[in-house]
């Protein structure tokens, strides 16, 4: 059968770096605490103005499809994934169309959060199985800088994000690897558990109407009819920012991550000991250390750069998968496994085979 490859890869940081000693100019925090806590010594935040989520996925982009061998109008399909994007609507997946100058082709936005680039990378697999495109743009592009909190009272969340763009080409391969066995995509698996959507949430601008919200939320449908979408006591009350429950987080992604990746090695014939590297979404170094230890993985079979550039969402695979591949970290044949836990809850796995 045939299956899908990557066969181009490329990240974008933009160059702002701020370090955690930088952040306490702003709220009360520590580089200790950070560290501790998370693993993050620096991200890097989107210029204020001159950068959006779109421009760093262009700028990925581009380098992904240039070492795929083909031109920006080769590309017949587009997925992006963004929780950031740059309009309420449309997608960011137009503007990089637009941007690029492709051809009038598909254009799908994802919104799967944390999960988002592995639920694109699954839809973008079926689409070169079944034939359909034969050089799909799968992106993930996250400028958090722009929906923080980054008073004391949003430290919580906001040390812990940071601004990139990862991309790559999926193309159809039949190709095996020197070791014999088959070459790409061996398989994504995708899972959600919709129970505990609003611990890991920006739940503003919706239409949820604050039903679930104690007061003063849940009178602001009479005071304020017509404005529900976004109000100025939305922001009064800081309900702009996203909101989250981390110790409920961090209990279920580590239990999660580990799972999706037992389930596609079981799906694959394969076992931990075949893992020549695991990438695990950089949420948090901790997490990421947990999974290492349930999988009961070497160091040398799991790659993290969290500490660079923080958690990037949706970006964070394959910004990370990029940087690893550069460092020659992965080789011709080498088993990847891909694992991802996010708001949702959603997760996801994938395997493949260089
Ligand atoms: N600097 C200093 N102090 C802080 C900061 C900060 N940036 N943030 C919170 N604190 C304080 C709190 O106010 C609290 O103080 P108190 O005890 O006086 O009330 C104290 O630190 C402990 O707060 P907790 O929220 O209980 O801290 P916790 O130990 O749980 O760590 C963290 C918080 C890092 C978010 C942790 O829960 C975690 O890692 N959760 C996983 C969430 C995650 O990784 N999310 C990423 C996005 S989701 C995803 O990608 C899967």
């Amino acid at each position: 059968m045939q299956r899908s490859k990557i066969a181009g890869i490329g990240y974008y940081v933009p160059k702002n770096v701020f370090t955690n000693e930088d952040l306490k100019k702003y709220m009360d925090t520590s580089d200790e605490w950070i560290q501790e806590r998370t693993g993050i010594k620096e991200r890097h935040y989107a210029d204020r103005t001159g950068e959006t989520t779109t421009t760093m996925g262009v700028e990925a982009a581009k380098i992904a499809i240039e070492r795929a061998g083909i031109t920006p109008q080769e590309i017949d399909f587009i997925i992006f994934a963004t929780l950031s994007p740059d309009y309420y609507f449309p997608g960011c997946g137009v503007l990089l169309q637009r941007a690029l100058k492709m051809k009038e082709i598909g254009a799908l936005d994802v919104r799967n959060q944390c999960s988002g680039f592995l639920y694109a990378l699954s839809v973008a697999d079926q689409f070169i199985k079944t034939g359909m495109y034969k050089n799909i743009l799968v992106v993930g592009s996250e400028k958090h800088s722009f929906g923080l909190d980054f008073s004391t009272r949003g430290r919580n969340i906001s040390v812990i994000f940071g601004d990139g763009a990862g991309a790559v080409v999926l193309q159809p391969t039949n190709a095996l690897a020197s070791s014999g066995k088959e070459q790409g995509i061996l398989s994504t698996h995708l899972h959600s558990d919709g129970e505990s959507a609003e611990i890991l949430a920006m739940y503003n601008p919706g239409t949820h109407a604050n039903h679930w919200q104690p007061e003063p939320f849940a009178t602001f449908d009479k005071a304020e009819i017509g404005q529900m979408f976004m109000s100025h006591a939305m922001i009064d009350y800081a309900q702009n920012f996203p909101n989250m429950d981390g110790p409920a987080v961090f209990k279920k992604a580590i239990i999660k991550m580990p799972e999706v990746v037992e389930e596609a090695l079981l799906a694959n014939g394969l076992t931990t000991a075949n893992i020549d590297l695991l990438i695990p979404h950089q949420a948090n170094l901790r997490i990421a250390q947990f999974v290492q230890r349930k999988l009961n993985l070497r160091d040398d079979q799991v790659y993290n750069n969290i500490q660079k550039y923080g958690n990037t969402t949706a970006a964070s695979i394959p910004i990370a998968l990029c940087e690893a591949w550069e460092e020659g970290k992965i080789k011709e044949g080498d088993v990847v496994c891909l694992t991802a836990f996010g708001s949702g809850f959603t997760w996801a796995g994938a395997i493949i085979r260089w």
